[in-house]
């Protein structure tokens, strides 16, 4: 009989000889360059007592939503900040998750029916993968931003095709040829979904906002525990698809609905977003000077996440400790998040570094490389 303990052991151990066992830390003291809160709403003040001033007005806020949305959980707030989203947007319709995993996971385990192909960029994020093991559909990857592997695929299929991009990647720190895969979905009948998880608003609304493809597409995810600086996501899409989620999604129906506070902090994310767009400006800056230092990167020079690759394990872990050493925070992502041989170091510019972070953490670097 097989021994799990062993098993779990075993596995632990080869993580651990390979260095790249996973933990979780508390080693939050030092300059981030490692956290997804691209424009710093997570630690902003002002929005902070925004958000308070609304708990003042209204505690229930805090308390739970008692369960599924379906059965009691539901509330107008909500509702209403549902709508509020849709018109942000400009899409029929929105559906909110607590999160952005929780979304991918009830699109692609919904949607796509056992006769439907999920085709996927070989970097798409962990969630949409998961969501397409719990369809059941047949996967298969293109390509990373490959249009000319993805037109191959698409001409081979004879059933129906879903399409699953992100807009901007957040391993590679690339964006996707978005406007070509959607003529290419269009041309091939089939159906695009785009993950702007790491383009919201960093780049506005999304970049499926900047360039209008609302049409296009047949859902965006949204979400907000990243540039928004708060927690959860949604879903945008026409009022079919929503209701289909609706009746069909486990993730939506089976789960507790968040507290309020959770879409109330959303909409004010929204809110102080627009009134300060300074924030982005700034973090454009920050990227501008980041890649005027020269370090060999195969990100987008307009990406807020900058990867330096730096394939030998070791060598890998040594920069991170040096720059932890000097009060930088940055991650090291080693294989399986991302491919062998492309392990890196993966670098979040935010609107709250200084020129002076920037230039010392660019220094370090490139004793390593
Ligand atoms: C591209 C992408 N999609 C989805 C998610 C999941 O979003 P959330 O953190 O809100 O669950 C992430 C977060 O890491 C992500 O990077």
């Amino acid at each position: 009989m097989h021994n799990h303990t062993e098993y779990f052991q075993q596995a632990l151990e080869k993580r651990r000889e390979e260095g790249t066992l996973r933990s979780v830390r508390l080693d939050s003291q030092g300059v981030d360059f490692y956290s997804n809160d691209y424009l710093g709403l997570a630690r902003n003040k002002e929005l902070q007592n925004i958000l308070l001033q609304k708990v003042n007005e209204n505690p229930q806020l805090l308390s739970g939503s008692t369960g599924s949305r379906l059965i009691s959980g539901n509330s107008s707030i909500v509702a209403l900040n549902e709508e509020f989203i849709t018109k942000q947007h400009q899409f029929p319709t929105a559906l909110l998750f607590p999160s952005g995993y929780n979304a991918n996971l009830a699109l692609f385990s919904t949607l796509p029916n056992r006769h439907d192909t999920i085709i996927v960029d070989e970097q798409i994020h962990r969630s949409v993968h998961d969501g397409c093991r719990l369809s059941n559909a047949r996967k298969l990857k293109f390509l990373h931003n490959n249009v000319e592997d993805l037109e191959d695929i698409l001409r081979r299929q004879s059933g129906h095709c879903y399409i699953a991009v992100e807009s901007l990647y957040s391993m590679e720190g690339d964006f996707a040829p978005i406007s070509e895969i959607a003529e290419l979905a269009k041309k091939y009948n089939a159906d695009l979904i785009v993950d702007e998880a790491h383009a919201f608003g960093v780049f506005g609304y999304g970049l499926i906002d900047q360039y209008q493809l609302q049409e296009n597409v047949l859902a965006t995810v949204v979400t907000y525990g990243k540039a928004l600086g708060s927690y959860g996501a949604a879903i945008l899409c026409n009022e079919m698809v929503k209701s289909y989620l609706i009746n069909f999604a486990s993730p939506f129906i089976y789960t507790t609905s968040a507290q309020d506070f959770q879409w109330e902090s959303i909409k004010a994310g929204y809110e102080f977003l627009k009134a300060h767009q300074e924030l982005s400006e700034k973090l454009h800056e920050n990227i501008q000077l980041f890649r005027s230092q020269n370090l060999n990167s195969p990100s987008s020079e307009k990406s807020p996440v900058q990867a330096i690759v730096v394939t030998n394990n070791q060598r890998l872990k040594q920069m991170q400790q040096t720059l932890h050493g000097e009060g930088f925070l940055t991650y090291a992502i080693y294989s399986p998040t991302v491919k062998e041989g492309s392990e890196r170091l993966r670098i979040c510019l935010h609107s709250f570094n200084t020129e002076k972070e920037i230039v010392r953490l660019t220094e370090i670097i490139r004793e390593f490389i």
